[in-house]
């Protein structure tokens, strides 16, 4: 970081699934100063994940000041606040007290396996896919608030009174900032709603049909709002006074931070999941292999911009499980080194199905397994297989991503913590068979919610002029030959059959 680089700034708030984070960027998209701070993950039973949104809130201005006093700045520096988050963990709080109603519950949380079931039931699993892009499965919103409304108690009648609203983490964290009780403005942005299995992805409103079926008040629902625009201004704190100008989803904001603003770009983001997204324009693309339609970002006024998303529920958390329940690292650094002890994964397979498996095939009765043991096989193979995980499931996304859209991998721009794994990036190229290219800045999120904020306040020009700022840091070329690789492939696809119907 560098203090002394000239203002004015934009700040960058990253509210993800383990912890808040803010980023003040310069002009050039350089990092200037940057806090954080983890928040509790909350397991009450198998498969349930939730989380105390007044901590988050509570961290969010934390490290806002954290990251404003380490810039050396002040509110008059600062030409926008934009905002970045996990998607789809859902929120109910009351409207006059400002107090949620119930824990968040987290986008991996599969306590609405059963309602998904149900709502699908004569149809299946696409009823709703025609109009918001996604299958029904318990990673939405829609079911979570659903959820919330039949199971805490007289929640229901106060939510139809309008005494209540809904919001993922952005909603929450605008809602706040902008004041709160005292005239806080309630609003998604188009990438946020695309994910909660109730907005129309060609309309970009509400589906009124869809609140009906899932018995979801329309009272309790933000206003819609492009992903780049002012949607007020923060009311108190360091950065009183400043506009609140952008919010994205974080795979979303990482696709604009790596500047993939042509048609065929696309990023992976290796987190606490791996969400890969690709830009497919401005016309939707109906996937046919098991990926989602989303929203890309939308720019103010202008069009907006669709993708074509492969979502894997499980990657960074692996390692983080290894290491804080099973404790065979201390470190999640330490997993590398293990796993480079051994020459291969001598002959073991991890899929990590905690939450069921995503794309491409959305089945919330999975669980985890681990395949292939023998006497021989140690830890540090399980660690090669905990990387291995990352970069087969990785492969499945990028094989339906050819099948979907046409277009072959030429490369895969990275980003994400993950990324500073050396043997995890080299095993990626190996398995997909293509190069992994990771960018200068790493912190893509939070840059593509503060170049969506200093667009929409004039602080940017253009897309142009971001995608000069684009780096390449580092490279990493396949290495493996493609009977290895084939072999491997066909061991990796039987230990994922072994994960289904656990829940039967
Ligand atoms: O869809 C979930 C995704 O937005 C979570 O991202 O980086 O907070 O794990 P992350």
């Amino acid at each position: 970081t560098d203090a002394h680089t000239a203002g004015p700034f934009i700040a960058a708030i990253d509210q993800g699934t383990t912890s808040s984070r803010c980023i003040v960027f310069d002009k050039d998209g350089r990092i200037v100063a940057v806090d954080q701070k983890e928040h509790e993950q909350i397991f009450p039973k198998p498969g349930w994940v939730e989380h105390d949104a007044a901590e988050i809130w509570e961290n969010v201005q934390e490290v806002v000041a954290g990251a404003v006093v380490k810039a050396g700045i002040s509110a008059a520096d600062v030409k926008a606040i934009g905002i970045t988050n996990q998607r789809e963990t859902t929120l109910l709080w009351d409207k006059n007290t400002g107090q949620p109603v119930h824990n968040a519950i987290v986008w991996q949380d599969t306590r609405t396996d059963a309602l998904c079931k149900e709502l699908g039931r004569n149809v299946g699993q696409d009823r709703f896919r025609r109009e918001t892009g996604l299958p029904l499965a318990s990673y939405f919103a829609g079911p979570k608030i659903r959820w919330l409304l039949d199971n805490v108690e007289g929640l229901r009648e106060k939510a139809e009174a309008g005494d209540i609203l809904f919001g993922t983490m952005d909603s929450w964290v605008i809602w706040n900032l902008t004041g709160g009780v005292n005239g806080g403005v309630h609003v998604t942005d188009v990438t946020n709603a695309s994910r909660t299995l109730l907005m129309n992805l060609h309309k970009m409103a509400w589906d009124e049909k869809i609140l009906h079926s899932m018995d979801i008040p329309a009272a309790v629902l933000p206003e819609i709002k492009s992903s780049a625009e002012v949607y007020g201004h923060a009311a108190s704190g360091v950065l009183q006074g400043v506009p609140v100008a952008s919010a994205l989803g974080d795979q979303q904001a990482a696709l604009f931070g790596q500047t993939c603003f042509s048609e065929g770009e696309a990023k992976s983001t290796y987190g606490t999941g791996t969400f890969m997204l690709m830009n497919t324009g401005e016309e939707p693309v109906n996937s046919y292999n098991g990926l989602l339609t989303t929203v890309g970002y939308q720019i103010g006024e202008q069009k907006p911009v669709y993708a074509l998303e492969g979502s894997i529920a499980v990657t960074g958390s692996l390692v983080q499980w290894m290491r804080d329940q099973m404790g065979m690292i201390k470190t999640a650094a330490e997993i590398e080194t293990l796993a480079s002890s051994v020459e291969d994964n001598g002959g073991a397979y991890f899929v990590p199905a905690f939450s069921g498996l995503f794309a491409p095939y959305w089945r919330s009765d999975a669980r985890g397994v681990i395949a292939g043991l023998t006497r021989y096989v140690t830890r540090a193979h399980i660690a090669r297989a905990v990387l291995e995980a990352t970069a087969w499931q990785t492969r499945e996304i990028t094989d339906a991503m050819t099948k979907d859209s046409g277009v072959e991998l030429t490369a895969l721009k990275v980003d994400g913590g993950m990324t500073s794994n050396n043997l995890l990036m080299q095993t990626l190229s190996d398995f997909l068979d293509a190069p992994v290219v990771r960018p200068m800045v790493a912190e893509t999120t939070c840059l593509g919610a503060a170049y969506a904020a200093g667009l929409a306040v004039g602080f940017w020009s253009s897309t142009d002029e971001l995608r000069a700022n684009w780096r390449r840091a580092a490279e990493w070329t396949p290495r493996m030959d493609a009977d290895t690789r084939d072999r491997e492939y066909k061991s990796w696809l039987k230990a994922v059959e072994r994960t289904m119907g656990w829940l039967e």
